[in-house]
């Protein structure tokens, strides 16, 4: 179906822009499932110009990946499934991470639309974690394939930012740690669209099971390093009107926290996505 969309890979591995598209509730049948096959391929996909989305129609593109899923714990703006992450009151997500893996069934697809963007700075990285698992020497894969992790939203949302003060990292972390969420997933997932095994990592992860905290340690960095490694990843220049919409069952991403006191606003809705099959079933 892809000869109905003007597609243009941006990097070897990861990452394409779609031109000529003006995202809407009412996308051609034909023409979402181009897009849809699209993402699938490519993991990410961007669009720029994209002004004539609001809060409700980005929300109803969104709505034809699925159901959406408003965040477990952060409010969502009001009246809507949308998490605005707005660099003003801490949100700044510059950690590598899959959206909420701390849920058993977590989402499948996120469509973000920028909406402040600094005159410079803030772009935001995406990795292959399908490409990731294939790199990977016979002998990381067999135990990649065996292994499982513990991910939990006691993650230090704080760790990697600059607070004035500790009542505000306290107040930022208990926003997104109100409710304690926890669960386990197998290292490699079977993409069940794709039938690709993706690597299931980020900053959720707390340990891997049956390990200790220094071997769940060496084995996370081992694992995550293959998926950051720079020929895995594309990085996107925003401007206010670009939506980015990610594969988050193939992908990490990391928003570079590099523009000091700039405003970036950006808003999130998350598709319902399904709990991860391991290779063995
Ligand atoms: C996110 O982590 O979902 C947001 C990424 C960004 O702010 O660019």
């Amino acid at each position: 179906p892809n000869a109905t969309l003007d597609i243009t890979p941006l990097a070897g591995r990861i990452g394409a822009e779609v031109r000529g598209l003006r995202l809407s509730g009412a996308l051609a049948p034909d023409t979402f499932a181009a897009l849809k096959a699209a993402l699938l391929r490519h993991k990410v996909l961007f669009l720029r110009g994209q002004q004539h989305l609001d809060d409700a129609s980005h929300q109803a593109f969104a709505r034809l990946f699925g159901e959406l899923v408003a965040h477990p714990t952060v409010p969502s703006k009001d009246g809507t499934q949308i998490l605005e992450l707005d660099s003003q009151h801490g949100g700044r997500a510059n950690s590598w991470h899959t959206d909420v893996t701390f849920e058993a069934a977590y989402p499948q697809v996120a469509v973000l639309r920028g909406v402040v963007i600094p005159p410079s700075g803030g772009d935001t990285v995406w990795a292959n974690t399908a490409a990731a698992y294939e790199e990977l020497p016979p002998a990381l894969k067999a135990l990649a394939d065996s292994l499982w992790a513990l991910h939990g939203n006691d993650y230090d949302y704080a760790a990697t930012r600059v607070e004035p003060d500790d009542a505000g990292r306290q107040k930022y972390r208990e926003v997104f740690t109100r409710r304690l969420i926890r669960t386990e997933h197998p290292l490699v997932r079977v993409h069940p669209e794709t039938g690709e095994r993706t690597l299931v990592l980020g900053h959720f992860v707390q340990r891997f099971v049956g390990h200790n905290t220094q071997d769940s340690q060496a084995l996370f960095t081992i694992f995550q390093n293959h998926i950051t490694r720079l020929e895995n990843t594309v990085r996107w220049r925003w401007s206010a009107g670009d939506v980015a919409i990610w594969d988050n069952r193939a992908t990490q991403h990391y928003a570079i926290n590099d523009y000091g006191s700039a405003h970036r606003v950006v808003r999130r809705v998350t598709v319902h996505g399904d709990v991860p099959v391991s290779v063995t079933g």
